[in-house]
């Protein structure tokens, strides 16, 4: 069965529909700039334009880059703060035609893809996926169950807030290298672990191609560190399935 997913990104609004058979993509995504203001509604019609690319009618999932509640998204750290309290849902439900629409967290969808389809597939205990771009996302898995709207990317470590600190960004503005970055991400690993000794992490995001120069600089962590395995279709790939109710 196919199911259409929208992920809506920093950069771009990214979209396609999704074989959740296989777990990937059923045609070629396709994908629009994400405006700048990005408010509610400038947005919304950049995912009306991802979905009408494909004339789609049917479910449509929809990944937010912030906590998202009953369809409601409640924070916008890296979007228009035109977004607290917004119902996403209803409005982006209404811009694509009435379709029926699920919201959900980006890194929660990117998990949930991941723990069915990728990196965390048949992994019991508890995995937490990190996906690394303009924020730091999370996704906390207990027995393949998610816990949603974890916020760690807004940890406090050492008086910085770690995304500020460890996200792809803070390594592009500050225009670090990969072993500098590197401890970065190990300093944060290791008080993820202390705080939560999960037997497995995943790291995704757009970084996750690039795995091969940062995962092996890490040290001192107990767990399993692994790339994602989606790449940078998880979103879209988790979006389409919590349109289906999983
Ligand atoms: C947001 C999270 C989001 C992450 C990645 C953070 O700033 O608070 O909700 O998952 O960025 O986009």
């Amino acid at each position: 069965m196919d199911v259409f997913g929208v992920d809506i990104g920093g950069s771009g609004i990214k979209g396609a529909p999704v074989d959740l058979g296989r777990g990937d993509l059923a045609q070629e995504r396709h994908k629009v700039l994400t405006p700048h203001p990005s408010t509610p509604d400038a947005v919304a019609d950049g995912v009306a334009e991802v979905v009408g690319h494909f004339g789609w009618s049917g479910p449509v999932g929809i990944t937010f880059p912030g906590v998202v509640t009953d369809g409601v998204t409640r924070t916008a750290a890296n979007v228009d703060k035109g977004w607290i309290d917004v119902d996403a849902a209803k409005l982006l439900g209404d811009r694509v035609g009435g379709l029926p629409v699920t919201v959900l967290n980006d890194a929660d969808a990117a998990g949930v893809a991941e723990m069915t389809f990728g990196a965390g597939a048949g992994r019991k205990g508890v995995v937490m996926l990190l996906t690394f771009g303009t924020g730091i996302g999370s996704a906390l898995f207990i027995e393949g169950r998610l816990v949603p709207n974890t916020e760690l990317g807004h940890l406090e470590l050492h008086g910085h807030e770690a995304e500020k600190h460890a996200s792809t960004k803070a390594k592009d503005d500050e225009d670090l290298g990969w072993h500098h970055w590197s401890r970065r991400v190990q300093k944060y690993l290791v008080h993820l672990e202390m705080l939560f000794s999960p037997e497995l992490f995943i790291i995704g995001g757009g970084v996750s191609r690039k795995s091969d120069k940062f995962i092996p600089l890490i040290e001192g962590i107990r767990a399993e560190i692994v790339p994602a395995e989606l790449k940078n279709n998880a979103g879209i790939v988790g979006a389409a399935m919590a349109a289906t109710g999983g």
